[in-house]
This record gives structure tokens, sequence and C-alpha cells, in this order.
């Protein structure tokens, strides 16, 4: 899975991207991550990329030309890397874009190469959105100062589906969203942390309840937090039974 960023501001995505798991992905081999800064690319040669939005209103606007430059030498680039002519997906991060979701997630990580294309001010110049832009979209519904976050949080994401990314502990674990249940809560030692003990049952080596247990803490935390989840998942009379005892 190859990653390329175009930002203005690279040092933010690499400096993430660097740290943690997808970091030692990176060191690995397993995730290339490439920035583009796309100042670089201004044609006014003092490396303004921004100007007045036409029609008035505050604040200004990417101009289109230094992005289309930029798109242009990095599709080059990957074309160059690759045997097949390869036309990589673009994703946009806007507010108005679909909400991600961990379905995108699996979507996008079967692609080879994707490029991101964050953008600053009031916005980019319509014209090559239409131009380059695959794909348009959004982390949630507020507004954040740029998409190199929403980049990151994609990225992120898209990277723990890509094999090998997570080691065999990391993955086994059970997954918030993968069944449209939350996760049930974890504990560890000690026993009793501030007046607080570990539930019991799971100091029982009774597998059997202690499943039951994760099952109904996931089935009550999807009730409390997000209830609209539980029309998706999969539940059984046992489910349905203990769901119904809650509302009594
Ligand atoms: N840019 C600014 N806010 C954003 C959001 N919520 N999602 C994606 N890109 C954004």
């Amino acid at each position: 899975m190859n990653f390329y960023v175009m930002t203005l501001f690279p040092e933010m995505i690499e400096q993430g991207m660097n740290t943690s798991i997808t970091g030692r992905a990176i060191a690995k081999g397993l995730l290339s991550l490439k920035t583009v800064n796309i100042r670089d690319y201004s044609v006014t040669g003092n490396g303004r990329i921004d100007d007045y939005p036409y029609g008035g209103g505050a604040g200004m606007v990417m101009q289109a030309e230094p992005i289309y430059r930029a798109y242009e030498d990095l599709k080059a680039r990957i074309q160059g890397n690759s045997d097949a002519q390869v036309c990589p997906r673009v994703i946009y991060l806007t507010p108005q874009g679909r909400v991600f979701h961990q379905n995108m997630a699996q979507e996008f990580a079967k692609e080879e190469n994707l490029i991101f294309l964050c953008g600053h001010y009031e916005g980019v110049d319509e014209r090559v959105i239409e131009s380059i832009v695959t794909d348009q979209v959004s982390i949630g519904d507020y507004v954040l100062t740029g998409g190199e976050l929403p980049a990151m949080v994609m990225m992120d994401a898209i990277s723990r589906m890509v094999p090998g990314v997570l080691s065999n502990a990391e993955s086994g674990q059970s997954e918030s969203f993968s069944d449209h249940l939350l996760e049930y809560p974890q504990y560890s030692r000690p026993e009793v942390w501030r007046d607080r003990p570990v539930p019991p049952v799971l100091l029982s080596g009774h597998h059997g309840k202690v499943d039951r247990w994760h099952r109904e803490q996931s089935l009550l935390r999807t009730l409390q937090n997000r209830p609209e989840l539980l029309k998706e998942a999969d539940l059984d009379k046992t489910d349905i039974a203990f769901l119904e005892s809650l509302s009594k």
C-alpha cells in the first residue's frame, strides 16, 4: 500500500504517520508514504498558491493550477514505478464528502496506491476537484482547519486493514463495528484499582461465562451509545432476550 499526500504541511503528515504502528509498518516496508508540498508548484514563483474567491466572501481559495501540477507530477512518478498504466484514486478531504466508515477503510485497503489531497483556507477551486478527484470524504460533521488530520485518520484506519501491519495479538482483538456492535470493556492488573475491582466473572476462568459477559457488555454499550447499530447486528435469541431484559 503506497500513500501519497498532497499538502501544504508535509511535516505534519510525516511526523504523525512515522509514529507508532504506522511508523513501524513504514519502516518494515509494508506501507510507503510520500508527501508532496503543493507550495513547490506555485505558478507565481513566490510560493503563493491561494487567491481571493470570485464573487467575494471571506477567506482565500487554493488555486487549481498548483494542485493540478502537483498531481500530474505525482501520477507520472507512480506510473514510472509500475508496469501497468495505473490511475490511482484521489481522495479529497472535505466536510462535504461521504462520511468515513469502517467499510470504506476496507474498500480503500484493496488499492495499491492512494493519493490524498488536503485543502486549507476556505477551500479549493472546484475545477481541479472536478478534474482529478475520485472520492470526496469527510471524517465527521465538524469543521477542521485543514485536511491533514482527516487524511491521517483515514490512512491509520486503512493501514490496520493491510496484511502484516498489525501483529497477531493486535489483530486478534475483536473490533468495534466489525459486527455492528461496540467493543466490550477491558481490564488488566491490578485486580483492585483504587477501590474498583475487576468484574468477578473475568477472574472465574470459566470461558463460557466470560464470552457471554463480553457479548452482553457489547450489547449494553451499543444500546446505550449507538442504538441505531443494533438494527444491523446479527443477534440471536439469547441476545434479544438480554436486550429485552434491560428495558424491563
Ligand atoms: N476538512 C475540514 N474538516 C473536515 C472534515 N470534517 N472531514 C474531512 N475533511 C475536513
